[in-house]
């Protein structure tokens, strides 16, 4: 049976998250996120370099588990998934625009959004159709057979938004989606996004510029000292 209608797309409660640093010792990045964002909701994470807005993502994104507190994922106990099962879940619902794009170089833009499709089951004709209307939205159909890494900075990152979209996520997570744009690209970015908030993807965006133009409806959380406030 489906969640009821009113659950929250991600709702977080005491979520701590640590990395081993070089000296060896533990240092916990995410010391308690509470959060609940509603499904539809458009949020702003911005905080100083460092603070784990990027580990923030990685966590509600299901691509890393949280060490301690409670994880709900479209009213799903995700805290405790088995990593398979967990991946399985962000391969469906989950779009990513990584800070770093993530892109496989040596392979064209096309097949580095054909990529996104992997384990959907997707046919390979439709998947490839897909691709190209995404790369199209981006304004890249043009660069399709390209190799990855002979993409200029801006272009990567609209191929990685290209992959992140191409099958429509329940969630989408973008880490600074807009840092390698010329303004007026930039604009076209976020109004993609807004389309897609609008047709209801609930999307959770990093950035560290305060003044974006988001819509004046959104979220805007703060993360530092490893808490997340409005
Ligand atoms: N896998 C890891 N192992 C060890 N330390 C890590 C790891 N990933 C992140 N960190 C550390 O966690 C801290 C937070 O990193 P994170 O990338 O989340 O910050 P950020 O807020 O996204 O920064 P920026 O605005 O510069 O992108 C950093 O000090 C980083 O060195
Ligand atoms: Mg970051």
């Amino acid at each position: 049976m489906p969640p009821p209608a009113d659950t929250p797309a991600l709702s977080m409660q005491g979520v701590k998250k640590r990395f081993r640093a070089a000296d060896g010792r533990d240092v916990e990045i995410l010391r308690g996120i509470d959060l609940s964002l509603p499904r539809g909701a458009y949020a702003v994470v911005t905080g100083p370099s460092g603070s784990g807005k990027t580990t923030f993502l990685m966590v509600a994104g299901l691509l890393l588990p949280p060490d301690a507190g409670t994880f709900l994922f479209d009213g799903r106990d995700v805290s405790t998934l088995p990593d398979r099962d967990r991946t399985a879940l962000r391969k469906t619902a989950v779009g990513t625009v990584f800070q770093k794009f993530c892109l496989v170089p040596g392979r064209s833009a096309l097949a580095n959004v054909e990529l996104r499709f992997r384990y959907l089951g997707t046919p390979a004709a439709e998947a490839r159709r897909k691709s190209l209307a995404a790369l199209d939205r981006v304004g890249l159909a043009h660069k399709a057979r390209q190799p990855a890494h002979l993409l200029s900075a801006g272009e990567m990152q609209r191929v990685a938004i290209a992959r992140a979209i191409a099958h429509p996520p329940t969630l989408l997570l973008a880490d600074e989606p807009t840092g390698n744009l010329d303004p007026d690209t930039a604009a076209r970015t976020m109004d993609l996004f807004a389309d897609l908030n609008r047709a209801g993807t609930t999307l959770l965006l990093v950035t560290h510029h305060p003044a974006w133009n988001a819509p004046s409806s959104a979220l805007r959380l703060t993360l530092r000292d490893g808490t997340l406030s409005p």
